[in-house]
């Protein structure tokens, strides 16, 4: 039998979590965080004001990760398709990405967190901004309690186009390229396919978010919009996908 997930971290009685099987907790969550427009706009409010709101959200399921034992926690914070936005809501996302990370580093270094990027580097992500990541990366890179990935500038399409050239210009012949070799030059080879995908905001698609990796996903899609999302409501995904039966394929043994 596949394992669906392993836990880590967090003792079980450390842990009071009504529902929740420790044995079964994902070992990798992704969120689609998705929602923050329409929460501002309900409010009469600039929708940039929703992108700020939704790092609330984003700490609180930090903070449910860590209770939870969860290893791995990935969020979608900005898509290869983002760019399309007007330019301001674009430029107000680059640098409310330098301002939080300037703002919470120290506090995700101290709890153990590895913070990381995956996407394409880009020549419209503004220098400053790019050297806080790296400075966030290289303060947090021993820390191995939670890896929190941020998917910026990310798109999936991009990701395989980007094995896909990594393989070529290693002269790989045909015949090698299978899943592994695809697999060794994703952004990330150590991380483990996300167990569960949570999507907020009440829409069912996946808009190019990690398109090799979750081709097994548990995909769970809450009407929450992502700034009023809170770490219950992770535990309320995590309650749905233990109620699921993952078979990989397989059948029952
Ligand atoms: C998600 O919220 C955040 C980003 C895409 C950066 P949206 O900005 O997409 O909010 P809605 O979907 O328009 O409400
Ligand atoms: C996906 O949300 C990207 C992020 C959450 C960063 P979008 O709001 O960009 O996706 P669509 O346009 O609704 O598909
Ligand atoms: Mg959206």
């Amino acid at each position: 039998m596949v394992p669906i997930a392993t836990r880590s971290g967090a003792s079980v009685e450390a842990v009071e979590l009504d529902g929740i099987d420790p044995r079964i907790v994902p070992a990798h969550v992704a969120c689609v965080m998705d929602g923050n427009g329409r929460w501002a706009t309900k409010r009469g409010l600039p929708r940039t004001e929703g992108h700020a709101a939704g790092e609330l959200a984003l700490f609180d399921v930090v903070e449910g990760a860590l209770e939870l034992g969860t290893s791995w926690l990935t969020v979608y914070a900005f898509s290869t398709e983002n760019w399309r936005r007007p330019a301001e809501e674009v430029r107000f996302l680059m640098n409310f990405n330098e301002r939080l990370l300037i703002r919470r580093r120290d506090e995700l270094h101290e709890k153990g967190v590895r913070v990381r990027f995956a996407g394409r580097t880009d020549w419209r992500v503004p220098r400053r901004v790019q050297r806080r990541m790296d400075e966030a990366v290289e303060l947090t890179q021993r820390n191995r309690r939670l890896t929190l990935t941020f998917a910026f500038n990310y798109g999936g399409r991009a990701e395989i186009v980007d094995a896909v050239r990594a393989l070529v210009a290693e002269g790989v012949r045909p015949d090698r390229v299978d899943e592994r070799a695809i697999r060794r030059h994703l952004y990330y080879p150590d991380m483990p396919d996300p167990d569960l995908v949570i999507r907020t905001s009440g829409e069912f698609r996946i808009s190019n978010f990690l398109l090799w990796e979750l081709a097994y996903s548990e995909l769970v899609f809450s009407d929450v919009l992502w700034p009023d999302f809170r770490r219950e409501h992770l535990f309320e995904a995590v309650r749905e996908f233990q109620r699921r039966d993952r078979r990989f394929g397989g059948v029952e043994a």
